[in-house]
């Protein structure tokens, strides 16, 4: 084993957030945006109580995959408690489940309950979360998701304080040699997502920039925006 040299580009994923997709035809979306060059699908989890907004469940996820996808599905869990919904979505066909680190009293119990349901596990920081908890678990997680906005909703700003947290996140990651994916989520678009990249960051969440893009009429009004966001990372 060795590691790539530095100059290697990333494997750079984006993962759209089908918060903001027409959920009435949400099957025909997700394909849409797959079709259009999209990696992985972006699935937020409400509870109403963790986070003030309730969305999909389970349910959701299962007939997604009975449609016929194939991506990897990555299940953003903002509920509290984790621990109950864990074994119904790995049931369901996620590939990724990522929660809060401060929505779960036993943290290492539940990234050892995702792994054992066999799903990724990786761990959410709200903005201004402490990173603290990266240092006993980093080497058993999948995925780091730094939120770049404050969890609930599509289309806020992003926080650009974040990008610093991504710096710290990658030189832990690369320090330790870990095949550890780093993801951004919050206000991510094609006029910011290459000073995302050059943080660290290799997979892009997007999800009112990617959805909002485009007639809904034309079945192909994905493919310029993902394209964009490729282009702008291309050289990064
Ligand atoms: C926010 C969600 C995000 C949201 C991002 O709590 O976790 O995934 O959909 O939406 P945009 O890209 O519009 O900020
Ligand atoms: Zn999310």
């Amino acid at each position: 084993m060795h590691s790539l040299p530095a100059m290697t580009a990333r494997n750079y994923r984006i993962a759209p957030s089908i918060l903001s997709a027409n959920f009435a035809k949400l099957g025909e979306e997700v394909d849409q945006v797959l079709a259009a060059g999209a990696d992985i699908v972006h699935f937020d989890v409400m509870d109403n109580h963790y986070v003030p907004n309730l969305t999909i469940g389970p349910l959701v996820c299962e007939a997604l995959r009975k449609h016929g996808v194939t991506a990897p599905i990555d299940v953003h869990l903002m509920v509290k408690p984790v621990d109950r919904i864990v074994p119904d979505f790995a049931k369901a066909g996620a590939t990724y489940i990522t929660f809060h680190a401060d929505a779960s009293d036993h943290v290492d119990r539940t990234i050892a309950l995702i792994r054992d349901h066999g799903c990724k596990p990786g761990l959410v920081f709200n903005p201004a979360a402490p990173l603290e908890v990266l240092e006993w678990t980093l080497d058993k997680i999948d995925m780091v998701l730094l939120m770049s906005v404050n969890p609930g909703f599509g289309g806020q700003k992003f926080i650009p304080y974040v990008l610093d947290k991504a710096r710290r996140v990658r030189a832990m990651i690369d320090e330790r040699g870990l095949d550890v994916s780093l993801e951004i989520d919050g206000g991510v678009g094609p006029a910011n997502i290459a000073e995302v990249a050059r943080a660290g960051v290799d997979t892009f969440v997007a999800g009112s920039a990617v959805f909002g893009a485009g007639k809904d009429s034309d079945p192909h009004r994905y493919d310029s925006v993902i394209a964009q966001l490729r282009a702008a990372i291309a050289g990064v």
